[in-house]
């Protein structure tokens, strides 16, 4: 190991080393407090101005981060914000957590990716160790970051600077899995990138896996989200098969889920959401396209996942007439516009898309969420509405699209308002469960 490989890993050792927080989102705000926790000396980049000034202020606006935690690393000097991307050089790693959204056609846009590595390539000195974390195709980090960080200075990679590819696993609102005992997995440009990309992360999570290039970091990525979406399309095909064949489906899926080897259980819902298992599968579809494969399985599971929120307002529309009523005009309440349960991010959530179908078609929407007090997506923002028995009384049906654990179950179900619920939570209210499993002795 050369010697700037080695200073790096003595300043880690020694926690001397500074870090560099690129994007203080739902996945860097975590990181730079975890570091920061950890004893280095945290420097957050932002182009949000309010959100490095409330992070200054030491409040947090990322669920997951309650400000009690936040605001004693911002008070003892561990954790600061910063708009001035020239103290990029102040760091000796650097972490990149920017967005990596689609565009419009769907395909990737990587240019806040592209922003930071620009960023860089102004600041970038001997020593330093920089990781892009941000989910993206395989080949980004050699095909963009590479090349801009080592043509402006001449610097050569793995003697001189390091770079790596780390991808982010956190699960909002996991109760169980976080940073520290979720595994990490990094993949350097050189042996050397790899090491010095264990050794930082090594200092706040348990188990860090080290694989052999930048790509198969990037790809490990990709497999664990599509993995994901393939297994909720199933589900979701099923919940669609099982409704035209009059079989529950949760029954089903609890009975096959009885098997101890074999199976992994999924669940139906109303469609996918968040800032992952809806966008990341596109990421590899638009990289194998431009090397002449279509993922088809990959695409079919996007495509089944994406027409779930249609297929729950037809399902609302044929409860309505069930009880002689038309779609246009009824009062209906969704519950939950989160993409998923006690979390406040509503990110491709599916709930915007029935909300918007349903008023489409004429219905008079309201919503109740206690995490998402007001919603905008096409049209006039929203307000999430108390939910009582008086509104009940008012109300034609419930669509139950997140099942945060802090909603009245009970106050909707015996209101006798007819109830669709994509989430199965009713079930889970009462003591009978999906299936009896009779052990012998
Ligand atoms: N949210 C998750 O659960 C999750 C999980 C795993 C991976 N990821 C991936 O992590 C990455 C970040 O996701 P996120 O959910 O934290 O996004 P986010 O939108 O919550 O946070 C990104 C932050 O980066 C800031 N930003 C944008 N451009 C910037 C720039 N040029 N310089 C500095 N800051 C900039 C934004 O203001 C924002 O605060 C994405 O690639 C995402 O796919 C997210």
């Amino acid at each position: 190991m050369g010697g700037k490989a080695r200073s790096l890993m003595d300043k880690v050792d020694s926690r001397d080393a500074r870090i560099g927080i690129v994007g203080l989102g739902y996945v860097g705000l975590p990181l730079a407090v975890e570091f920061a926790e950890a004893g280095f000396s945290v420097l957050g980049f932002e182009v949000a101005p309010k959100k490095a000034e409330a992070v200054n202020r030491g409040e947090s606006y990322v669920r997951d981060v309650p400000s009690a935690k936040l605001a004693p690393v911002v008070k003892s000097g561990h954790l600061t914000a910063t708009l001035d991307f020239d103290r990029l050089s102040d760091a000796d790693a650097i972490c990149i957590c920017v967005p990596t959204p689609l565009n419009k056609t769907g395909d990737p846009d990587v240019s806040y990716i592209m922003s930071v590595t620009e960023s860089l390539s102004k600041t970038i000195r001997k020593g330093q160790l920089v990781i892009l974390e941000s989910t993206t195709y395989p080949g980004t980090t050699r095909e963009l970051l590479l090349p801009a960080l080592t043509e402006s200075g001449g610097l050569k990679i793995g003697v001189d600077f390091f770079l790596a590819f780390s991808p982010e696993r956190v699960d909002p609102s996991n109760p169980v899995w976080k940073i520290r005992n979720t595994p990490k997995v990094v993949g350097g440009i050189t042996a050397a990138c790899s090491e010095a990309a264990r050794a930082l992360y090594s200092t706040i999570i348990e188990n860090v896996v080290v694989v052999s290039s930048t790509e198969a970091a990037e790809l490990t990525k990709l497999l664990e989200n599509t993995f994901r979406s393939v297994n909720i399309a199933l589900a979701n095909e099923m919940a669609v098969v099982c409704d035209k064949l009059g079989v529950d489906v949760w029954e089903v899926i609890e009975a096959a889920a009885t098997k101890p080897f074999g199976f992994m259980k999924f669940t139906p819902g109303p469609g996918l959401g968040g800032h992952c298992i809806p966008v990341d599968p596109h990421y590899l579809s638009w990289k194998m396209k431009t090397l002449d494969y279509k993922t088809r399985l990959v695409e079919l599971a996007s495509e089944i996942n994406a027409e779930m929120p249609r297929y729950v307002v037809e399902k609302a529309a044929d409860m309505l007439n069930q009880h002689d009523k038309p779609v246009k005009g009824s009062h209906v309440v969704v519950i939950g516009v989160a993409y998923k349960r006690d979390t406040d991010d509503t990110r491709e959530s599916p709930a915007l898309d029935i909300i918007q179908l349903l008023i489409g078609k004429g219905a008079r929407v309201s919503y109740h969420d206690p995490l998402v007090p007001s919603l905008r997506h096409e049209g006039p923002e929203m307000e999430s509405v108390e939910l009582t028995a008086e509104r009940l009384a008012e109300t034609d049906l419930v669509v139950i699209v997140a099942d945060h654990s802090e909603i009245e179950y009970e106050l909707i179900r015996d209101s006798g308002v007819p109830i669709l619920d994509t989430r199965n939570v009713l079930r889970r209210l009462s003591e009978t469960p999906a299936v009896a499993v009779a052990t012998s002795r």
